[in-house]
Formats: C-alpha cells, structure tokens, sequence
C-alpha cells in the first residue's frame, strides 16, 4: 500500500505495468499484432498536424474498403463501441420516432436502451438466444407498425455467438420505408461485411475485435439517406460529442476544425491493422476466420463437446461451447490463464455459467491458437472427470487444418 501526503512523493513507489503474456481466446479484445502494437509506440504529433490529416483521409478510405462501402462519412469515432452504437442512435433517433429493435442477445438489449434514452418508441422483436433474427417476425412488425422508421440489429450476437443475415432484413425494412442500423462490433473484419451491397444505412464496428487493435476506436460508416434524414432532424441532436455534424467538421476532407484532440496513437494503429486487412484481403481474412473455427468446431466434437449454434447460424469468430455437466465454468477459465495463459470468456445474462465463449478474432483467430486452446481445455476437462484420450481434438483440427484452404467470396 502507498500512502501520500499532497506535495510529498509516495512511500511506495510503483513500478511500471508490465501485463503477463496471454492469448485472447474470449469475446474480445482479441490479440493484437505486433505490427500495430510496434505502429502505436511511435511519436504523438498534433491532431492537426497535417501529416496526421494526411493518415486521417488514407484512414477513412481503407475503412470503405473494410466496410465495402463508397460511403463519404465513413470514419473512427474516439470511443469503444458503445459510443460507436451511441453515435448511430442519437443521430437517427428523435423523440417520438417509432424504431424496431430486433433483439437476440445483451446487444440488441442495449439498442433497446439507446432508443429509449433518446426518446423514442421501441418496438421489440425478440428472438431466442443463440438464433439468428428471425425476418418473418420483422416483417411482421413492419406490418404492425406502419409509423416505424427505423430498424436496428445485431450483426453478430457476441453474447450468444449467432451470425444474423443482414441483406434480408435491410431489404424487408426498405419495402417499408424504415432505415436500417447494423452493429458490426464482431463481425468487421471476421465475416463478410458488405455495406454497399446490403444497403445497410448506419453501422458501427470496434477496433479491439476481428481487426487486431486494441479497445477504444468504433469505425462507423453513414449512407446518404441516413445523411439526408440526419440533416432533416426537427430537434437537436442530445449529445454534443456525437452529434453527426460537429464530428464532421473535424472528420471531413478540406478545412478541419478542432472538435476534440483524436486519440492520435490509437489511430496509427487501426491505420496499420488496416492496412494489414487490405495486404491479407478480405475474402482470405473470412476464410482464415473460417477454417479456423471449422478445426476449434472439428477438435471440441472429437473430446465430446457441443456448440450452442447451429452450425448454419454460427459465428467462426467466437464459438459457443456447452459445457458439460458436472464441469464447473468458473475453474476451469481459471485454470486456462494460470496454467496456459489462455483467456476464454463466460457467458453473458441467460447463458451465464452455462457456455464458454472461445473467441478465434483478428491475430487471435491462428491455427497455434486453436491447437493450444484445444490442448489446455482437454487437460482441464481431464481435471474435472471428463477424460479424453490425448492428442484427439488436435488430430481433429489437423485434419481440418490439411484441407485446402476455403476463401468466402469477396
Ligand atoms: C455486438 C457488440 N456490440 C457492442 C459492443 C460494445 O462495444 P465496447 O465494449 O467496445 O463498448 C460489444 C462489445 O463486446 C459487442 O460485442
């Protein structure tokens, strides 16, 4: 314990913080390269700098690309995720505005919460945990709810590991005059991700997931009708930091003012994560994630265990794993990090103690990590009663490692 005395220096002195070595298997953050990490250590200059404007504009282009969009307002905002979410809802929402949540986990929840503290109405489609939004119950609610303006869902479920068809949904909400917000926190970078194509009107993503970096920065990207409805706001937007058009004038080509000091280091590095996502390509980035879910999926079936989602359904970044009866959760994540320095999630809410989340995202999704990860968990079942016969699930997830590799088209 350090004790001090204002204006004298601590009894204690602190060292500097040096983290233990460790493998993100969990619901993120996940891994992050070395090259980002190496990109972030170099010198801060000014946010105004006009070699940091430069970054900025090569910044929001190789976001398009990770987007797959033409979007002009595309860009990082300055927070996690969750401010990413923030910065959709209180732009698109206004008091008294109809919005569809669809909700199928803690993220659509959290939507759900966004549209109330903006002053809207919400109009909830519930699906279970660990199914895809349903498009028939979406539909609906359009039907129910003609003053409907907008709909909002998640991408990828993170607290359930189901992967949601975006294009279907957009499609059901544009027949019905509604615009439509994506969250794509997990999904950027690990699965297909196609704005443009999908007509996805807002979306927000996190750095700290499939792209490599670290927590912090939410890319979100605006088409030109969410633009348009943006500008045709009655009310003024309730948060000043978020409000679409100051951020602008700091994010926009062209004459930039100052709207709050960007975190100038985080950015050097969603830069070189992004620019390692265009070296590596989109397609080979999804079938990586791909192929190495379908040899975690491959090693946990031959130890006997299961995966909560439907195959169809599931997410190859984070797989959600039953654990057996008789196994206790809680000893066994322990035993991961203390022994293998693996970080494996719980479950979130309803599914709290009842499934692991192994997250396979960004650097993190590696055919040694798969291999560890299958090695740790079968020692530690073994611990717990639940013996395997050694060097099974590897020779599983090898087997799937020797196929040919599976790009997904771009
Ligand atoms: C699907 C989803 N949405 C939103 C968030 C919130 O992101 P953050 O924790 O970076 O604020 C998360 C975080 O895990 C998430 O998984």
């Amino acid at each position: 314990m350090s004790e001090s005395t204002p204006g004298r220096a601590p009894v204690v002195a602190f060292g500097s913080f040096t983290p233990p070595t460790r493998r993100l298997m969990g619901p993120g953050p996940s891994d992050v390269h070395p090259r980002v990490l190496a990109a972030m250590a170099r010198p801060t200059i000014g946010h105004l700098d006009p070699a940091f404007v430069g970054m900025m504009d090569e910044l929001k282009e190789l976001l398009r690309f990770a987007f797959r969009t033409t979007n002009d307002v595309t860009f990082p905002v300055s927070g996690p995720g969750s401010v990413g979410m923030e910065t959709c809802f209180v732009n698109l929402v206004e008091p008294g505005d109809t919005v569809i949540v669809c909700r199928n986990g803690v993220f659509g929840g959290r939507m759900l919460e966004n549209v109330r503290r903006c002053g809207g109405s919400a109009v909830v489609v519930d699906d279970e945990w660990g199914a895809p939004v349903s498009a028939g119950k979406l539909e609906a609610a359009l039907h129910e709810h003609p003053e409907a303006t907008l709909v909002a869902f998640v991408q990828a479920e993170t607290s359930t590991g189901a992967l949601t068809e975006p294009q279907p949904l957009a499609a059901l909400a544009h027949q019905h005059e509604c615009l439509v917000i994506v969250d794509a926190v997990t999904a950027l970078g690990g699965c297909p991700v196609k704005v443009d194509e999908w007509e996805i009107d807002a979306i927000y993503a996190g750095s700290q997931k499939c792209l490599s970096c670290p927590p912090g920065l939410s890319p979100v990207s605006f088409g030109t009708r969410a633009v348009q409805k943006i500008r045709e706001r009655k009310s003024l937007c309730q948060s000043w930091f978020m409000d679409l058009d100051l951020q602008l004038g700091y994010w926009s080509s062209g004459s930039r003012t100052y709207h709050h000091t960007a975190p100038v280091n985080a950015l050097y590095g969603l830069h070189e994560a992004l620019l390692m996502l265009r070296e590596e390509g989109l397609d080979l980035a999804w079938g990586r994630h791909r192929r190495n879910h379908l040899a975690l999926a491959a090693g946990l079936d031959a130890m006997g265990l299961a995966l909560l989602v439907d195959e169809r359904h599931c997410l190859p970044q984070l797989n959600m794993v039953v654990i057996p009866d008789g196994v206790d959760d809680a000893t066994v994540r322990a035993r991961l990090l203390a022994e293998s320095g693996i970080e494996i999630g719980g479950g979130l809410g309803a599914l709290a103690g009842k499934v692991w989340r192994v997250g396979l995202m960004g650097y993190s999704s590696r055919e040694e990590n798969v291999l560890a990860c299958l090695e740790a968990l079968q020692s530690a079942l073994a611990a717990q009663g639940h013996p395997v016969p050694e060097g099974r699930a590897a020779e599983a997830a090898r087997r799937v490692f020797a196929g040919a590799p599976e790009p997904l088209g771009a």
